[in-house]
C-alpha cells in the first residue's frame, strides 16, 4: 500500500484474518480502530493514536444494529464506506475491515452475548436499554475476529470506554484500550457522526453541552454542588436544547460521586437537540 492511496477493504472475517496472520507471523504489532463509519476528524484522531503505537493499523466499518434500539436510528445512521475509506487515504491504515451484517451475526442474533451489567444499566444504558449489552457483545466479536495488541476508543463515549476496559479486564482478553482525548470543533462541539444532523440553529443550540462542560470545569475547585450548578445554569437557559442528564461519577467505578467527593470525577451530559441526541464528557479535579 502506497499512503496516497485508499486501504485494502476486507469485507470478511476470513479475508481480515489471514492479513493479520501474515503480520503477526513478521512480528508486527497490530491496532483496531473499531467505528461505524462516517469517519471525522475524531476519528482520524484515533487512527494517528493508533499509527503511533503500532505497525498494523485497522479500521473496522459497522454499524451495529444490535447495539441499537426499535426506536433508534439504524437505518438513518449514515454509512458511506468509499468516502470512509478516501478519508482514511494518508493515514497509514493498513486495512479497513466493512463487513456486512450476515457476516457477524450469520444466524441472526447471537445467542451468547456479553452483558454490561449494573453499570450498563445508568446514564446511556437506561435511555438506550440493551445497547451496552449490544455495543461490548460486537466490541467482544471484533477482537476476536483481529485479536489486535491494541484497541483504540475515544473519550467522549466515556461509559462506552469504561465498560470495554471492565469487559477487557473481567474476561481476560488481551487487548490493551487506548483512549483519545475528545476532539472539538471550533465552536466547542464534541465532534460526532451525529452532528451532521444538526440545522444551524440546533448548532448553535448545542453549544451549550460543551459550554456547561467549561462551566463545571471552572467551577469544580468549589465542590460538588458548584459544579451541578454551574452546569444547570447553563443547560436550563438553553433554548432548543433538552438535557436527558447531567452527572459526575468516579471514573473508577462509573458510580455517581458522594456529595463531599474531591479529587477526579468525570462530569457527563446528553442532551437532545430537536430528533439528535448528543452525548459530552469533562474530567474535573473536584476540590
Ligand atoms: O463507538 C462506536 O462507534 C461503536 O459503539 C463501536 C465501538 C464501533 C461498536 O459498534
Amino acid at each position: 500500500m502506497t499512503d496516497s492511496a485508499p486501504p485494502a477493504v476486507e469485507t470478511t472475517i476470513a479475508g481480515v484474518r489471514s492479513r493479520l496472520d501474515a503480520a503477526r507471523s513478521a512480528g508486527s504489532t497490530s491496532a483496531l480502530v473499531p467505528t461505524m463509519g462516517s469517519l471525522h476528524d475524531g476519528h482520524l484522531a484515533l487512527v494517528e493514536r493508533a499509527r503511533e503505537i503500532a505497525d498494523v493499523v485497522i479500521v473496522s466499518i459497522f454499524v451495529n444494529p444490535m447495539q441499537f434500539g426499535p426506536s433508534e436510528d439504524f437505518e438513518k445512521y449514515p454509512r458511506d464506506v468509499d468516502a470512509d475509506r478516501d478519508a482514511l487515504i494518508g493515514h497509514g491504515v493498513t486495512a479497513v475491515f466493512a463487513p456486512e451484517v450476515d457476516e457477524i451475526y450469520p444466524s441472526g442474533a447471537v445467542q451468547i452475548r456479553v452483558t454490561a451489567g449494573a453499570a450498563g444499566e445508568r446514564f446511556e444504558g437506561r435511555s438506550r436499554p440493551g445497547h451496552f449489552d449490544g455495543m461490548l457483545t460486537v466490541v467482544a466479536k471484533l477482537l476476536g475476529i483481529v485479536q489486535p495488541h491494541l484497541a483504540v476508543f475515544g473519550e467522549k463515549d466515556a461509559q462506552q470506554v469504561y465498560l470495554v476496559q471492565r469487559m477487557v479486564r473481567d474476561l481476560d482478553i488481551r487487548t490493551r484500550i487506548e483512549v483519545v482525548e475528545t476532539v472539538r470543533a471550533d465552536d466547542g462541539l464534541a465532534l460526532s457522526s451525529r452532528n451532521q444532523f444538526l440545522g444551524e440553529r440546533q448548532r448553535r443550540a448545542a453549544r451549550a453541552i460543551p459550554d456547561a462542560l467549561e462551566a463545571a470545569q471552572s467551577a469544580a475547585d468549589r465542590g460538588l454542588d458548584a459544579v451541578i450548578a454551574a452546569a444547570q445554569g447553563v443547560l436550563m437557559g438553553a433554548d432548543g436544547v433538552e438535557l436527558d442528564y447531567f452527572a459526575v461519577v468516579r471514573p473508577d467505578t462509573f458510580q455517581p460521586v458522594d456529595d463531599d467527593h474531591r479529587g477526579p470525577a468525570r462530569a457527563l451530559i446528553a442532551a437532545r437537540v430537536g430528533e439528535t441526541r448528543l452525548i459530552d464528557t469533562e474530567l474535573l479535579h473536584i476540590g
